[in-house]
């Protein structure tokens, strides 16, 4: 794996099955400001398809899996994401989009900022433009 950095979080198993806790002290990149998390996605769909000015995330595919395409302007990247608690990093100003959802899958996004729809860059050009490339 190249561009995509992941994030193994603390399990606590037992017989009745398997909890995760995300805290600030959870050694989390940013410190956390909004989660928000992406369901009901059909298989011939794809979401994403931008970068972030400022916004760092980290997206964990709570159930199911899907394929996240992860571009820097160099080189792009395909990973499947299929472990509850594996975070993959979305730090600012990496392109990334998913694809190829699962029925079930549930993907939980935590985010260091608020909605703002004017850090998005949603069209490849204008961030390879932004990246000086
Ligand atoms: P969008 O970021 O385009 O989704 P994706 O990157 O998964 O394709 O967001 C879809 C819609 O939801 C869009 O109208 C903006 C809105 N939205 C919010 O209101 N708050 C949020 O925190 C997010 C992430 C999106």
């Amino acid at each position: 794996m190249k561009i995509g950095k992941t994030y193994n979080f603390s399990t606590h198993g037992d017989h009745r099955g398997t909890l995760v806790a995300v805290d600030k002290y959870s050694g989390l990149p940013f410190e956390l400001r909004r989660i928000y998390y992406i369901f009901g996605t059909e298989k011939t769909s794809s979401r994403g398809h931008h970068a972030h000015k400022e916004l760092h995330q980290l997206a964990i595919c709570l159930s199911g899996s899907c394929t996240m395409v992860l571009d820097n302007g160099f080189e792009r990247e395909s990973i499947l994401i299929d472990s509850p608690h594996v975070g993959i990093d979305l730090p600012p100003m990496l392109w990334h989009e998913m694809h190829d959802f699962s029925d079930d899958c549930i993907l939980l996004v935590l985010a260091s900022d608020y909605f703002n729809e004017g850090d998005y860059i949603r069209d490849y050009q204008e961030f390879k433009n932004f990246i000086n490339i």
